[in-house]
């Protein structure tokens, strides 16, 4: 069901949250998102702790940034270390963070070689070590993302189950996929479901929602609350539309100038933030192709995009392929 999720004994209007996407879930995205869809709330991409805690504050604000005009916002750390945790646990609750969550299903290699992201997931010990330096060390609501075992293997989930709530987190998400696994493997939502029958806390199921029926597939599953990732990109508006649509409404897409609108204000904001135009043009290129979804030229679109250096040629090219071609 479409309804107000309670976490840590604060009720949010509905259940549908924006998750962590690294190079992407800054301030600007989350804003544009709010601004559209006003979902439970909008996750930070992962922040490491070595970087929160050591870096300068002026190389940090693409990460630390909240902007006035966005709804609330979970702040997510990357660790392996309890000491560093609870230390950035503090920083990121002075910060501003409504609730806070740690990254234990990030399958890359320079991540899991250092101990952090998926690789917790096989380390009880101290993920639990993780997750009370998270508790001891915050008010705030505090969960963990995982990725799932695969197969069903409700063996290794249900130590992971057990541990997650041992250590006291307010809620769980589940990404249900493997760490091995790519998008082209299918989410498992028995997986999911696995972890909603097994634990009390609320649990999130995350993976492949884009549409009416694939959201409803993951409800489906008992889940308190479900989590869009790459879907959110390009369409600011899908949390709104899913939840007019789940309640038999009639969702009328926004104008394809709208959209326009909505990639460049995205990349504007993001030279902003970053004090860097070139660079966030570069980052632009790496999303335009989910705001051109719905473009007929779209492969043309994104051809451009990739030689485009400036805002003022991003902005010209924007304007050239956003008129009447949406399907
Ligand atoms: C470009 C990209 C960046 C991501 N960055 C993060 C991240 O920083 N932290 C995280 O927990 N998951 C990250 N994810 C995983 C997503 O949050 C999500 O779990 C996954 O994409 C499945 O959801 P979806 O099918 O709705 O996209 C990332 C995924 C993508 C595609």
């Amino acid at each position: 069901m479409i309804r107000p999720l309670v976490i840590g004994g604060k009720t949010y209007p509905n259940n549908l949250i924006q998750g962590p996407l690294a190079g992407l879930s800054c301030a600007p995205f989350r804003r544009l998102t709010w601004q559209f869809s006003q979902p439970a709330f909008s996750c930070t991409e992962m922040i490491s702790c070595k970087t929160l805690l050591h870096s300068p504050l002026s190389l940090q604000q693409r990460f630390v940034k909240i902007d006035p005009q966005e709804g609330p916002v979970c702040f997510q750390l990357s660790s392996n270390n309890p000491a560093e945790l609870a230390e950035a646990t503090k920083r990121v609750t002075e910060y501003g963070a409504h609730i806070i969550n740690l990254n234990c299903g990030c399958p890359v290699k320079k991540i899991r070689s250092k101990g952090a992201g998926s690789s917790l997931l096989t380390n009880p010990t101290q993920l639990y070590q993780l997750i009370t330096a998270m508790k001891q060390n915050t008010h705030l609501p505090v969960s963990v993302k995982i990725r799932v075992e695969g197969n069903s293997s409700d063996k290794f989930n249900a130590e992971v189950a057990r541990v997650v709530s041992d250590a006291g987190a307010d809620f769980l998400v589940v990404h249900g996929r493997h760490w091995t696994e790519h998008y082209e493997t299918p989410c498992s939502h028995d997986d999911i479901r696995f972890f909603v029958e097994t634990l009390k806390i609320p649990v999130i199921g995350n993976g492949d929602i884009s549409c009416l029926s694939s959201l409803k597939m993951m409800l489906d599953t008992g889940c308190a609350g479900i989590m869009i990732g790459r879907a959110g990109v390009g369409q600011p508006w899908l949390i709104k539309q899913l939840i007019a649509e789940f309640q038999g409404e009639h969702f009328i897409k926004p104008s394809s100038y709208i959209i326009r609108d909505s990639f460049v204000g995205h990349v504007k904001d993001l030279a902003i933030l970053l004090n860097n135009e070139k660079f966030s043009v570069l980052q632009a290129r790496k999303f335009a192709k989910y705001y051109a979804r719905s473009l007929e030229n779209k492969v043309e679109f994104c051809a451009e995009m990739n030689l485009c250096e400036t805002l003022t040629s991003l902005e010209s090219i924007a304007f050239r392929y956003f008129h009447s071609s949406i399907t």
